[in-house]
């Protein structure tokens, strides 16, 4: 499977209602839509149980918010990573904030993920982590401190040196890594700080799934990523 391309906006539905079930397909559609026009990759992270359905929806990347380490099978209410690629996703976040992990579990995931051709974004809350994550050689590592998640003000504009020390370190342990930050972010000058803080994009959910008109704010978006 073909890994995620960089730089790159992956925009996450957690569980909104303003993007889930029929919202979901009709968001992931305009991110579909603004990538075609703007040239600018987009990939789209739908609640769970809209997995499947995004996924034959769109052409852009598909990617699941979790994946537990189960073998899909007799274990019930799991979400098993042959699940989520029967689903067409193309990749996964994992460690996420509000879903985290045992690191035992993210390493034997990344490896799994890898074999599966499966691409991972592992989300990490401080430099600490991103340096053991890193470690684990996942396709990216996503830095998002918890105290800005959801807030207005973005992690590139309230802790830039979060940002740019995340880079530093995991390239340091890992070269080929891929980084993306996330947190607060909502705008095109926030994605363009992103990049010149040395990430390859960003990973944001309110700014898009809770904006009025989010087909306007993903070409704002874009255009920070083009600047
Ligand atoms: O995964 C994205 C994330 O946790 C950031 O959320 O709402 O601050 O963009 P938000």
């Amino acid at each position: 499977m073909k890994a995620l391309p960089r730089p790159i906006i992956v925009v996450n539905f957690k569980t909104y209602p303003e993007a889930s079930g029929p919202n979901s397909i009709a968001l992931s559609k305009i991110c579909e839509s603004v990538a075609e026009e703007t040239g600018v990759e987009i990939a789209v992270a739908p609640p769970m149980t809209d997995l499947a359905v995004v996924a034959q929806s769109v052409g852009i990347p598909v990617l699941s918010q979790h994946v537990d380490d189960v073998k899909a099978g007799g274990t019930t209410g799991h979400v098993p990573l042959e699940s989520v690629t029967a689903c067409g996703a193309k990749g996964t976040l994992l460690n996420h904030s509000e879903r985290r992990m045992r690191i035992a579990d993210i390493e034997n995931l990344v490896c799994r993920c890898r074999n599966a051709g499966l691409s991972t974004i592992v989300c990490t809350n401080d430099i600490g982590v991103t340096r053991a994550c890193s470690a684990l050689e996942p396709d990216f590592v996503a830095i998002e401190p918890p105290e800005l998640i959801g807030g207005d003000i973005s992690v590139t504009t309230a802790n830039p040196a979060v940002v740019k020390d995340s880079v530093g370190v995991a390239r340091k342990i890992c070269s080929g890594i891929g980084v993306l930050c996330g947190a607060g972010v909502k705008n095109g000058g926030d994605v363009a700080k992103a990049l010149e803080l040395g990430t390859d994009g960003v990973l944001l959910a309110s700014g898009v799934v809770k904006a009025g008109d989010p087909r306007k704010v993903l070409l704002d978006l874009a255009d920070g990523l083009r600047c």
